[in-house]
Formats: C-alpha cells, sequence, structure tokens
C-alpha cells in the first residue's frame, strides 16, 4: 500500500487553477524530487499535503486513511511534516529551545526532547549557536534548525520546499547529507527544488509540475531529458 496517495486533486484560486487533477503515489522509503518552473504549483501542492491549504477537490490519502483537509497539527500528528519556502522558526528562542518545543508538541517527554534535541544539534553541526537565538542564525543555520524542528519525532513524510535556496554551499552540503542518510535509513520524502544537480544526486524519481498538472513522473534523469519538461522550463516557447 502506498504510504501517501493523491488523486484528482485540485486547488483553485478564483479564476487560476493553481493544482490541476494532480494524482500520484509514494511508497514508504522514496525519496522524491518535485520540480517545475516558478508558478507550476509546487508549493500548493505541499500545502495541501500538510493541511496548510483545503484541496477543492480530490483526496489524499495517507496510509489508505482520507486526510485532505486536516489540519497541519492533526497531520503533524499523524506524521507528515513540513519545511517553508520561506524559513518559519521561533526567532525570539534559542536554537535548543526551538527543538525542545517542537519535540513537546508532538509527544516526547522532557527527557527525550532533549536528548534528541542534543542529537540534532550535533548531526546538524549547530553546536556552537545551540544558545543563540534563531533569529540571529544566518538563512542557512535558520534551515538547518528548521531540519531539526521537521525531525523531532522522525515524521513518516518529510515536505521539503526548496531547502537549499539562497544558502552557503556549506550548509547546503550538510542538509544534503542530512537527507541523504536518513533516506538510507528509510525516511520517505518529498523534495521540491529548482537545484537540478541535487535532485539528480538524491532523488531515484521525480515528478514534474507545469500550470498545476503534472507532465513527468519517472526516474529524474529520464524527466530531465523529457521534452515536455524542457519546453516548460523554457516557457514553453522552445523551437
Ligand atoms: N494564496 C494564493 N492566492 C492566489 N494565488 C496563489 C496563492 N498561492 C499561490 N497562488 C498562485 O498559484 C500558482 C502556483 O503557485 P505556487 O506557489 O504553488 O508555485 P510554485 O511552483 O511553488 O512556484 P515557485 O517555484 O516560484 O515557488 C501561482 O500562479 C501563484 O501565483
Ligand atoms: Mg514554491
Amino acid at each position: 500500500m502506498s504510504l501517501l496517495s493523491a488523486k484528482g486533486v485540485v486547488k483553485r484560486y478564483g479564476g487560476l487553477t493553481a493544482v490541476d487533477k494532480v494524482s500520484f503515489d509514494v511508497t514508504k522509503g522514496e525519496l522524491v524530487g518535485l520540480i517545475g518552473p516558478n508558478g507550476s504549483g509546487k508549493t500548493t501542492l505541499l500545502n495541501m499535503l500538510s493541511g496548510h491549504v483545503a484541496p477543492d477537490a480530490g483526496e489524499i490519502a495517507l496510509d489508505g486513511k482520507p486526510c485532505q483537509g486536516l489540519k497541519p497539527e492533526q497531520l503533524a500528528h499523524l506524521g507528515v511534516m513540513r519545511m517553508f519556502q520561506l524559513t518559519r522558526v521561533f526567532r525570539r528562542m534559542n536554537v535548543v529551545d526551538n527543538l525542545l518545543v517542537a519535540g513537546r508538541a508532538l509527544g516526547l517527554d522532557a527527557k527525550a526532547a532533549l536528548a534528541q534535541a542534543d542529537s540534532l544539534v550535533d548531526e546538524l553541526r549547530l553546536g556552537h549557536v545551540r544558545h543563540l537565538d534563531a533569529g540571529q542564525l544566518s538563512g542557512g543555520q535558520m534551515k538547518l534548525l528548521e531540519f531539526g524542528v521537521c525531525f523531532m519525532v522522525p515524521p513518516k513524510l518529510a515536505l521539503l520546499d526548496e531547502p537549499f535556496a539562497a544558502v552557503h554551499p556549506i550548509m547546503k552540503e550538510i542538509m544534503s547529507g542530512f537527507i541523504r542518510s536518513r533516506h538510507a535509513s528509510g525516511q520517505t520524502f518529498i523534495l521540491v527544488s529548482h537545484d537540478m544537480p541535487v535532485v539528480v544526486e538524491l532523488c531515484p524519481r521525480s515528478i514534474c509540475m507545469n500550470a498545476g498538472a503534472i507532465i513527468a513522473d519517472a526516474p529524474t534523469r529520464e524527466v530531465l531529458s523529457n521534452e515536455r519538461v524542457i519546453e516548460a522550463y523554457l516557457g514553453g516557447h522552445a523551437a
């Protein structure tokens, strides 16, 4: 059975169909790239999977159980965690407290939360800034902290929206190493990125959206050489 199944999912904003009858399945342990030009509907699709936006039509199921329209907190408890294109952390709280708040909210006791926070701080190389307020971190460190928040209780499904955008190459390497090692131990991801070399390196399979619809869903290299995909990135006016 699929871990995640989307069938005919639609989201409209006035006259614009941001996501247009999207259907796909994700099996436990997959790391799926979600690519497509700006405005093609990637973030809107993640918003529906994480409960931040309710679909206008279609069905989303997690472990075979319908979950469309549930709130983000409900989906978090079911194991769907989300990273945002614009980083969301508590800026006036220090790094460790950000992690502890997330862990306690998801049911860890104080001791387990502290142990998990310590281990993530090490893994994400945030040890030297652990007592700084999140607002004092660099953009890349804030993203690393957001990874930590997502993984205080390892989710069934992690949704990452452009984690590598505008971060220092060293941070990018830490993030991709984190994703690679978690994937190797069975973590399921959907990764939105415009960074094709990283998508090729990390994601065995990719889905490409254009104008709200899926135009390719196949092994990543096949998707990137697909004519419709190339045309979509060139703006549909390829010679
Ligand atoms: N809250 C909203 N209200 C109105 N239109 C919206 C809203 N959110 C998204 N859209 C529109 O829906 C379309 C899809 O946007 P979305 O943010 O999902 O694209 P994206 O693929 O994530 O783009 P990018 O690569 O630039 O992040 C765009 O035309 C966008 O302007
Ligand atoms: Mg987006």
